[in-house]
């Protein structure tokens, strides 16, 4: 009998952008199931909470069925070897990046020879995108509704006051 193929595809989504929209996307074609798995804890100072992340994130992917949105905390590789889950999907949108995915990769390998990093490009209008730089535009009124879900932007323009 076939296994079922699952992937990971973990981050902070602070908040979820069409970036993280367009891999998303592309995992689900490729994949029985996507597990998107908020983490808890980050070195960042997220502008949203763990429940807000964690709930923008799911509703931002309602439209996919086959996607799970969860939280994790801990080492990543710990929650795919809890859940089964041999493969973790990453995004490289440029080379600014590799370095960065390339040693939380081999790191992750070492730690877990039997779980494997999947690397994609998200679409090229898409490669320059972050979650600051969209944090920061709608901090200074500028608009990002080509950027982000609708969901995403109503709760920015909240966090920061402005009127949708
Ligand atoms: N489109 C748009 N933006 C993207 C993107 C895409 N496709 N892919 C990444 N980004 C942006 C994010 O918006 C984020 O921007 P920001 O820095 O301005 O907030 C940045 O790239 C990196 O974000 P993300 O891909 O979400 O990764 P992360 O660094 O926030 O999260 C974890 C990394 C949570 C997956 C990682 O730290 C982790 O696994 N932590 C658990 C502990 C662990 O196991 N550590 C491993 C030790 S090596």
């Amino acid at each position: 009998m076939s296994q079922s193929r699952i992937a990971i595809y973990a981050g902070t989504f602070d908040p979820l952008t069409w970036g993280h929209y367009d891999l998303i996307r592309r995992s689900v074609s490729l994949f029985d199931r996507l597990i998107l798995a908020v983490a808890r804890s980050t070195p960042k100072d997220p502008l949203f909470s763990t429940k807000e992340r964690e709930e923008l994130t799911r509703e931002a992917v309602k439209d996919l069925p086959t996607v799970e949105v969860v939280l994790f905390e801990g080492l990543l590789i710990n929650y795919a070897r809890s859940r089964h889950v041999r493969v973790l999907v990453r995004g490289l949108r440029a080379f600014s990046d590799f370095e960065y995915e390339f040693q939380m990769a081999l790191i992750n390998r070492k730690l877990a020879p039997e779980i494997e990093t999947l690397f994609m490009m998200p679409s090229e209008e898409h490669s320059y995108l972050s979650s600051s730089r969209v944090k920061e535009l709608v901090a200074l009124g500028g608009d990002v509704s080509d950027f982000v879900p609708p969901v995403i932007r109503t709760a920015l323009l909240r966090k920061y006051n402005r009127a949708g």
